[in-house]
C-alpha cells in the first residue's frame, strides 16, 4: 500500500453527476471520459435553441457558444480563447498543421525566413523529416506517412524499455533535415510523461519545431503551453476533459502564424467569414486561421459540460488524485504478482497504468461481464482510474484482474 493516502476524497461528491459510475466500475477514462449531467443540460439547451430558433440559433447563441468553448479549452493550457482553433478531432487538426509544414519541407525561402523571425533558425535548405516515436498514437505517424509522395520522410524513434523514449534518443534523431518533432505529452499505452521544456530546447537548438499531441495529458497534467516552449499543441475532449467525441483543438505559438500558413482550410478560417467571398481568402488574425468548417453544436455543448467540471475541480486536483490512484493500483498489482508496465515516479506518469497480459482481450471481456470496464492494447490491459474513482474500485479491479491472469494467481 502506498504510504500516502489518496488525496482529494472530497471530489467523490461529484460521482453522482456521472450516471456511468453508478452502472459500472469504470476505470477507462483514458479511452472515453464519463459523461456528466452538465453535458446533458447543456446539450438539451442547444436542442431547445435549435427547435425554437432554427438557423437563427447560430447568431443568437451558437457562435457565442463556440467562443465560450475556445475559452474553456484555452483555460486548460493557460491561453486565451483567441489562441485556440477548434477541430472535429485531433487527426483533422494535425492534417491542417501538416499542410502548413509543406513549405518547410520544401525549404521555401520565405517560410524559413518567417520561421527565423519567430526564433526558429531553420537554415536555408529543405527539411524533409518528421520525427516521432514508436510509442506515439498512429494518427501522428499517418499524417506524414501520407506525405511520402511529397518527399516527406517519417523517422520513428524506438523505445528501449517499451515505456519511455529518452531525451538522448530524441537528440540523436533531430538534425538539420528535421522540420518537426511530433510526439505525445503522455504516451497513450504507457502513461509516461515527456519533458516538454527539454524537448522544445532540443528542437529549437536544431532549428526544428515541436508538436505535442496532448490527448492523454490535457486536464490531468498541469500545462502552461507558452512557458513549456511548445510550438504546436493538439488535444481533444474525449478523455480527461470529459467532453465526449467531436471536439478537439489546436494551439499554435502566435509568433509562428506568419510562417505556418495552412493549405488545408475551410471557411471558418477566414477573417471575413460572413462576407461569403468565394474568390478571396484572408486568414483570421487569430487561431481561427487553422479551423475548417461548421463545428458540431451537440458535440460543443457536451464538451462544455465536461469542461465545466474540469474547471471546477482544477487541473492540479485532477492530477494529484489521478496519480495517487495510479500509485495505489501499481502497489496493489505488485502485491498481487501482476506484471505492471508503468513509470513508478508519479510525477512522470499520466493517468494510465498498464498490466502486461499476453492475451488481454478475453481478460478485458471477462472483467466487462462483471461490470468492470478497462481496455486493452497489444500485450496489455490498460487501466485508467480518474478523479471520480474510489480506492475500493481500484482494489476490486486488481482483485478480479489477478483472478483472470494465470501467472499472478500462481504467485498469490
Ligand atoms: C494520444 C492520442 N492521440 C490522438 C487520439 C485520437 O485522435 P483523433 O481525435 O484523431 O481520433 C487518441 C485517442 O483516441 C490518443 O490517445
Amino acid at each position: 500500500m502506498p504510504a500516502t493516502p489518496v488525496r482529494h476524497p472530497e471530489l467523490l461528491e461529484l460521482r453522482s453527476e456521472f450516471p456511468l459510475l453508478a452502472r459500472s466500475t469504470y476505470l477507462n477514462t483514458c479511452s472515453l471520459g464519463a459523461r456528466s449531467e452538465r453535458s446533458r443540460t447543456s446539450l438539451d439547451r442547444v436542442l431547445e435553441q435549435w427547435d425554437g430558433l432554427g438557423a437563427r440559433a447560430w447568431y443568437g447563441h451558437w457562435l457565442g457558444e463556440l467562443d465560450g468553448l475556445r475559452e474553456d479549452l484555452g483555460k486548460t493550457i493557460g491561453v486565451p480563447a483567441g489562441e485556440v482553433a477548434l477541430a472535429p478531432n485531433v487527426s483533422a487538426a494535425l492534417a491542417v498543421m501538416a499542410s502548413a509544414l509543406d513549405q518547410v519541407h520544401r525549404g521555401d525561402a520565405g517560410t524559413l525566413e518567417r520561421l527565423g523571425a519567430a526564433g526558429i533558425t531553420a537554415g536555408t535548405g529543405p527539411r524533409t523529416r518528421v520525427v516521432t516515436t514508436a510509442l506515439d498514437f498512429p494518427t501522428i505517424g499517418h499524417q506524414w506517412l501520407a506525405r511520402a509522395p511529397l518527399g516527406v520522410e517519417l523517422v520513428v524513434i524506438p523505445s528501449p524499455d517499451g515505456l519511455t523514449v529518452p531525451l538522448d534518443a530524441f537528440a540523436a534523431a533531430i538534425d538539420e533535415r528535421t522540420a518537426l518533432v511530433a510526439t505525445g505529452h503522455v504516451f497513450f499505452t504507457t502513461g509516461a510523461v515527456n519533458d516538454l521544456n527539454a524537448l522544445a530546447e532540443l528542437c529549437h537548438d536544431r532549428g526544428a519545431l515541436l508538436l505535442i499531441d496532448a490527448y492523454q495529458a490535457t486536464g490531468i497534467v498541469p500545462t502552461d503551453v507558452t512557458a513549456d516552449g511548445v510550438d504546436i499543441y493538439v488535444s481533444g475532449t474525449l478523455k480527461w476533459l470529459l467532453g465526449g467525441s467531436g471536439t478537439a483543438f489546436c494551439w499554435v505559438r502566435p509568433a509562428l502564424y506568419n510562417a505556418l500558413v495552412p493549405t488545408t482550410t475551410g471557411w471558418f478560417s477566414g477573417s471575413r467569414q460572413f462576407a461569403f467571398e468565394v474568390d478571396a481568402l484572408a486568414f483570421a488574425a487569430d487561431a481561427r486561421r487553422y479551423e475548417l468548417g461548421t463545428p458540431s453544436m451537440p458535440s460543443a455543448a457536451i464538451a462544455r459540460g465536461g469542461l465545466e467540471v474540469v474547471r471546477e475541480v482544477g487541473v492540479v486536483r485532477m492530477s494529484e488524485r489521478t496519480r495517487d490512484l495510479g500509485d495505489l493500483l501499481i502497489s496493489l498489482a505488485d502485491e498481487a504478482g501482476l506484471s505492471v508496465r508503468a513509470v513508478r515516479d508519479a510525477e512522470r506518469r499520466g493517468g494510465i497504468v498498464a498490466v502486461e497480459v499476453a492475451e488481454p482481450k478475453p481478460v478485458v471481456d471477462a472483467l466487462a461481464a462483471e461490470g468492470i470496464i478497462v481496455d486493452y492494447r497489444p500485450g496489455i490491459v490498460r487501466c485508467s482510474p480518474a478523479f471520480y474513482n474510489t480506492e475500493d474500485e481500484v482494489r476490486l479491479l486488481v482483485e478480479r484482474l489477478s483472478a483472470y491472469v494465470p501467472d499472478s494467481q500462481d504467485s498469490l
